[in-house]
């Protein structure tokens, strides 16, 4: 059957998918950051259909959405003093704190870990969401698992639509990227994942704080940082190099050789907007990824535009990496891991 979907603006359908969250069901809905799938955080049952419908692996935790810092205390303890002062210069907002957790929620949220990650998320309609089902609701991102995250409702409907009971429909996601995830237990605190907080604004806030993205040495922290994820179904390069135009010169030269090689059928691009005019060839697909002063609008269009190629067919995408400043950062990692953790350097 295919999954309801309401308009989010209507008080009446917050409380229809409160009450279908009470009653272990699962809904999709917006946040700032992308849709997630909520499903009811202290309710065993329900939380492992989400894992079920996305084919996420039980080792891979959820992150819990609060309304209220009394729901905050609800699902974790020990909740240290750096944790305050982040709540207070960020929340409702993107980040998502990774804290000790409270035994009263179900293990198989934080897929048996003793820690759990939280976040208030700044979107009305997922708050009021929240408030009306009165518990925590454990939400991933509503894609299937490895596919690029959702920013619009068509985005659910093609990944899940067919498996979940509601979606809630309030339009793009305002931010497009998702939360920057933050572990606080241990020290200095460590960014899990870069998303829609940037490091700048935490460091102007934590004397330290590290970064772990990569999984050199195989043990990842976070699930997010297995090598491939966020993938389109073509292809993607991702060419990196401090002479934006000389990277642009060899981006050209690798479409003439993928040409030359035959059959490649249609070859997809992702640069800033004012670099499209060097992509007019017949056999290529660009996309302006927000412009060259603009890495918020070039994450709002990131996943819409890795979906929109792998509709057109394309079997190979070129991507110019941004700068890692800012949200651009998270854009970066998103690309570098659609990338399966390569790169193409030009010096
Ligand atoms: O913006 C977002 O964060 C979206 C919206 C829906 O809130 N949610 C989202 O959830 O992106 P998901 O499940 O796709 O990503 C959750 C990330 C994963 O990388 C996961 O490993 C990490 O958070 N995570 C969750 N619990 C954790 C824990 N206890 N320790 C470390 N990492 C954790
Ligand atoms: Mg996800």
């Amino acid at each position: 059957m295919q999954a309801k979907v309401l308009k989010a603006n209507i008080s009446e359908n917050i409380k229809i998918a409160a009450n279908l969250i009470l009653r272990g069901k699962l809904v999709a809905f917006p946040t700032e950051t992308v849709y997630g799938l909520g499903a009811d955080a202290t309710n065993s049952e329900a939380v492992s259909r989400i894992f079920t419908v996305k084919e996420r692996p039980a080792f891979d935790p959820l992150i819990v959405h609060v309304a209220s810092m009394e729901m905050l205390c609800m699902v974790a303890k020990g909740i240290p003093d750096i944790a305050w002062t982040l709540i207070d210069a960020f929340w409702p907002g993107p980040l998502t704190l990774v804290l000790s957790k409270k035994d009263e929620i179900p293990d198989i949220v934080t897929a048996g870990l003793p820690t759990i990650a939280v976040r208030m998320p700044r979107n009305k309609v997922a708050l009021a969401l929240i408030k009306e089902s009165g518990v925590p609701i454990a939400a991933p991102s509503a894609n299937s698992f490895s596919r690029p995250s959702p920013t619009s409702v068509n985005h659910v409907i093609d990944d899940l639509g067919s498996k979940i009971d509601l979606i809630l429909d309030d339009g793009p996601a305002q931010i497009g990227i998702e939360s920057t995830v933050l572990d606080l237990t241990c020290s200095p605190p460590s960014i899990l994942r870069p998303g829609g907080v940037s490091r700048e604004s935490l460091e102007r806030i934590l004397r330290k704080v590290s970064v772990s993205l990569g999984n050199e040495d195989n043990v990842f922290r976070a699930p997010g940082q297995m090598k491939q994820h966020y993938a389109p179904r073509a292809k993607m390069m991702l060419f990196v190099g401090k002479r934006r135009k000389k990277v642009i010169i060899s981006m050209r030269e690798r479409i003439k050789e993928l040409g030359k090689m035959g059959k490649v059928g249609k070859i997809g691009v992702m640069v800033p907007e004012e670099y499209l005019t060097y992509f007019n060839n017949e056999n290529v697909v660009a996309v302006g990824l927000g412009s060259l002063t603009s890495t918020e609008a070039a994450a709002k269009k990131l996943f819409e535009t890795m979906r929109a190629l792998d509709k057109i067919g394309v079997n190979y995408i070129l991507a110019l990496a941004p700068s890692k400043k800012g949200i651009g950062l998270a854009i970066f990692d998103r690309l570098f891991k659609a990338a399966g953790s390569q790169l193409i350097e030009v010096d």
